[in-house]
């Protein structure tokens, strides 16, 4: 299912937005160094939402015990961090940023 996050200029640079989407599903989106990504909001090692950390060499650390992720992969990129969480393709149309996502409700 394709999903619509946000216009372009909502994402700040180096700063992550938290997205929900329109299943309910959260995600963080990055604008780092001229493109775009995305992936899931929930830290895969605690409660914590990714977009109230910050992008550091490609990946989004989190702030509570400041393990990371790549935020092209989603891949654990620092402990505690072991599970990676899910990296979504983000496209550009019509200004808008988009993401192919399977539906929570699906
Ligand atoms: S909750 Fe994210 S590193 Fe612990």
């Amino acid at each position: 299912m394709l999903f619509t996050l946000c216009k372009i200029e909502d994402v700040p640079a180096d700063e992550p937005l938290r997205v929900e989407l329109s299943d309910g599903h959260v995600v963080a989106v990055y604008h780092w160094e001229g493109a775009f990504y995305c992936t899931d909001d929930l830290c895969s090692h605690g409660e914590a939402s990714l977009a109230d950390g910050y992008v550091e060499d490609g990946a989004v650390v989190c702030p509570y015990h400041m393990g990371s992720f790549c935020i092209r992969s989603g891949e654990p990129r620092a402990a505690p961090c072991s599970e990676p969480i899910a990296a979504y393709a983000v496209t550009i149309a019509n200004g808008e940023l988009r993401i192919e996502r399977r539906a929570d409700h699906d």
